[in-house]
């Protein structure tokens, strides 16, 4: 998919550029991110909700992956950006990404945090419970701001998905709950806040959703909520941002929706529930994360030692592994991969592609068709452009991969590799251990 094809060596390609070349060059494990797919993508979102729709915002989620010359990236898109802490923050302003096109998410923000997001001028900030709404309304009558609001609802909405991705259900850690009357109660408070300027609102019904049925649903329900507010307090919200989540083909089985599927499932709801309400239809904000970063990403791995236990299982094992993309041993994630220096041979057997922590979880991909590997082969793994960099760690005391992103036949650095100094930087030995 992409950009991606096989060349004349029988070697997998991405952005013109051949893998086995850029894994001699950068080093392994390597993700290589594919620039044009995803400027695609990112244009795509624009025509399904912008162009199509007109008041509609599309804002990347960056939890899904990050680095600043991402925030470049999504900047020339003309796209927004969804942080949810300093660390955050911090990248996107060092890249110049423009802090009113910023929306600043998470259940528990820190003083310091709001304090910087109110410095800076981040654009929203997405007020997630009292304890905050308290707090922001008195750090920005402090610094003689206002904030400018939106609160996060908890919609009671079950989504179809992995249980630790689901979010719009009542017994979520997230939001006002609105079953309850929680979140009325929020925006009536919110509304009497001096410091505060509430804008709309905000829900998220989870991540990897395929059934657009469900966005559909959460917008009516959204809506509806909208005019119970307007009856009680005469306020009517003029955005609602409606998060991400949309669902991305990862391995056989998984069908996706489209996107123009996705924005039109939205609108249409919306514009049936303006009408029965008398309503004007909200700007609709979306958060997509994984579908802009997840297919643009592909992880490139050497292949080292192989085990097979004759009747039972061969298992592949590769220079990285959960420390790179946690994603299959906390979600049961699947991926589909193939021997990028044999990409022009069919899969010979199916094997089990593990990595080298030590723990058994330690597995990237459990019976999946591969190309005949062996010690030295380029193992190249799909689909993995989100949650892998941004959920990577240094367990094993392992160093976290290199980033390039690749268009036209040029790859460019955007991460460095860690080095074993990386590694010990922030090691500190007490005195009384250097005699
Ligand atoms: N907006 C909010 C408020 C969110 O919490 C999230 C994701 C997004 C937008 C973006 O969702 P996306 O379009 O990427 O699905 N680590 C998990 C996914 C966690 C998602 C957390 N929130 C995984 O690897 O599957």
């Amino acid at each position: 998919h992409g950009t991606m094809k096989v060349n004349e060596q029988g070697h997998l390609e991405i952005g013109g550029c051949d893998t086995v070349d850029l894994a001699r060059e950068f080093g392994t494990p390597l993700y290589v991110m594919d620039e044009v797919l995803m400027r695609e993508i990112c244009r795509q979102y624009k025509s399904a909700f912008v162009e199509k729709y007109g008041n509609a915002e599309v804002i990347y989620a960056s939890k899904a992956f990050l680095t600043k010359a991402i925030c470049c990236l999504m900047q020339e898109e003309g796209l927004g950006l969804d942080v949810v802490s300093g660390g955050e923050i911090y990248t996107a302003l060092q890249a110049n990404f423009p802090p009113e096109r910023m929306y600043f998410h998470g259940n528990n923000k820190s003083a310091s945090e709001l304090t910087m997001a109110l410095e800076a001028g981040v654009g929203r900030i997405v007020v997630d419970n009292f304890y905050e709404m308290e707090m922001l309304d008195r750090l920005a009558g402090e610094m003689g701001k206002k904030a400018e609001i939106l609160l996060r609802i908890t919609p009671g909405v079950e989504a179809h998905t992995h249980e630790y991705i689901k979010t719009g259900q009542i017994d979520s850690k997230f939001g006002f709950t609105l079953p309850n009357g929680q979140a009325l109660e929020a925006v009536k408070a919110a509304l009497k806040k001096e410091n505060l300027v509430l804008h709309g609102l905000h829900c998220h019904i989870g991540s990897q959703i395929f059934e657009m049925d469900s966005y559909a649903y959460t917008a009516r329900v959204m809506m509806d909520f909208i005019k119970e507010i307007q009856k009680t307090t005469g306020w009517t919200a003029g955005e609602l941002n409606l998060g991400g989540g949309f669902g991305i083909y990862y391995a056989d089985g998984d069908e996706p929706a489209t996107i123009t599927d996705y924005a039109d499932a939205v609108f249409a709801a919306l514009r049936e529930k303006a009408e029965e309400h008398d309503l004007p239809v909200p700007k609709v904000i979306v958060e997509p994360g994984r579908s802009i970063a997840g297919p643009a990403g592909s992880t490139l791995y050497t292949v080292g030692s192989i085990k097979e236990i004759p009747g039972v299982r061969k298992y592949v094992a590769v220079d990285g592994g959960m420390t790179d993309n946690i994603r299959p041993a906390l979600y049961q994630a699947r991926y589909e991969a193939i021997i990028a220096n044999k990409a022009d041979q069919p899969p010979a057997e199916v094997v089990s592609i593990t990595g080298k922590c030590c723990e058994s979880g330690d597995m990237l991909a459990w019976d999946v068709p591969l190309q005949p590997a062996e010690p030295g082969d380029i193992l190249a793994m799909f689909c993995t452009g989100a949650y892998g960099y941004t959920m990577s760690s240094n367990y094993n005391r392992l160093g976290r991969p290199a980033a390039v992103l690749v268009a036209n036949g040029q790859a460019d650095l955007i991460l460095q590799r860690e080095t074993y100094e990386d590694l010990v930087r922030n090691d500190v030995i007490p005195a009384r251990f250097r005699k």
